[in-house]
């Protein structure tokens, strides 16, 4: 599991935390053993966690941020994209990014933005101002991974950032194991974001996305799967099975836990200690979700 510093949450900095609360979550997260740390350069959180992380010795760490690639419709050149990590890396206190990352690339936009970058980036990586190369998709948007499936093509990167959740599990066909044989190393986001938060949020999200037929054929059934699993006490809350659910299926390297509570962060970590979920469950929920491909949890 690594620590998201984006999303609804960006640390708590959204949610009207203290630098200093934000700062103890990163804190309590070196704590339990986690060492990866997502931003970027877009979140407003580079300085936050740069300095919460200098008690961390540097080597112990894997420092994830990103690049917005695009500026005025055109790729970033050379110039421009090492302004942009300079900038990251002074805003973090080191000087080196661990995998750096472009940022929410469309589909559309692959071609004309991602490709041109990736020359920039490796020579950022030669110059050992960052250690990989990795791309983030726009999950929102695409959520059938279309960017990923084509920059997969390209068989350029060391990582990828990838949306795969209970209700979207359409990466597992499309991404995941095609990136096992390139090596590419997969991060997942949006395993729980807003609508996996717990059983009733569920239900509304489910209820305000599908037609009511729909969510009398195949939401219902998703929701009472996973409400009588967590009556039989599998899994504690939604929030666990969600995260162990993403953790433990091949081809996900890491989850990401984007929080800005330390309570949250240390039952998330709590959760993935317990491995994974009993193989009927995650048979039972992917049947119930597979045919969900373009329902997003946002
Ligand atoms: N395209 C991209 O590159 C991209 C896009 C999105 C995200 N990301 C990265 O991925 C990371 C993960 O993002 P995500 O939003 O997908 O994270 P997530 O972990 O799926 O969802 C975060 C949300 O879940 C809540 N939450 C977490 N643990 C909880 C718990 N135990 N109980 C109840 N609520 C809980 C958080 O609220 P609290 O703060 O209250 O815990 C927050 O609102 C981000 O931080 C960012 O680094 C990248």
């Amino acid at each position: 599991m690594g620590l998201g510093a984006g999303g609804p949450s960006r640390l708590g900095a959204l949610s009207g935390c203290t630098k200093e609360a934000s700062c103890r979550v990163v804190h309590a997260a070196l704590d339990l053993g986690i060492n990866l740390f997502d931003t970027s350069e877009s979140y407003g959180t580079e300085a936050l966690l740069g300095s919460a992380l200098r008690e961390a010795r540097r080597e112990d760490i894997v420092i994830c941020t990103k690049l917005h690639g695009g500026i005025d419709g055109r790729a970033k050149n050379l110039r421009e994209v090492e302004a942009t990590l300079d900038e990251s890396l002074m805003q973090l206190g080191t000087d080196y990014v661990d995998v750096y990352m472009m940022h929410a690339i469309g589909a559309r936009r692959y071609d004309a933005i991602a490709v041109p970058l990736l020359p920039s980036l490796q020579k950022m990586k030669d110059k050992g101002k960052i250690r990989a190369i990795g791309i983030t998709e726009c999950f929102g948007v695409d959520c059938g991974h279309n960017m990923l499936q084509r920059a997969l093509v390209d068989d350029a990167y060391d990582v990828m950032m990838v949306g795969f959740n209970l209700l979207n599990t359409s990466a597992r066909e499309t991404v995941l194991d095609r990136a096992r044989e390139q090596e590419v190393g997969v991060l997942d986001m949006f395993a729980v974001r807003k609508a996996l938060r717990d059983v009733s949020t569920l239900r509304d999200y489910l209820h305000a996305c599908l037609s009511s037929d729909e969510f009398v054929s195949d939401g219902a059934k998703f929701v009472d799967t996973i409400q009588s699993a967590l009556v039989e006490g599998v899994c504690e809350s939604l929030t666990e099975m969600a995260y162990r659910y993403c953790l433990f299926t091949p081809g996900i390297d890491c989850v990401l836990t984007g929080t800005g509570s330390e309570a949250h962060l240390r039952a998330n970590a709590a959760a993935v200690e317990k491995g994974a979920l009993p193989l009927r469950l995650v048979e039972a929920i992917t049947a119930c979700s597979a045919g969900w491909y373009d329902l997003t949890a946002q």
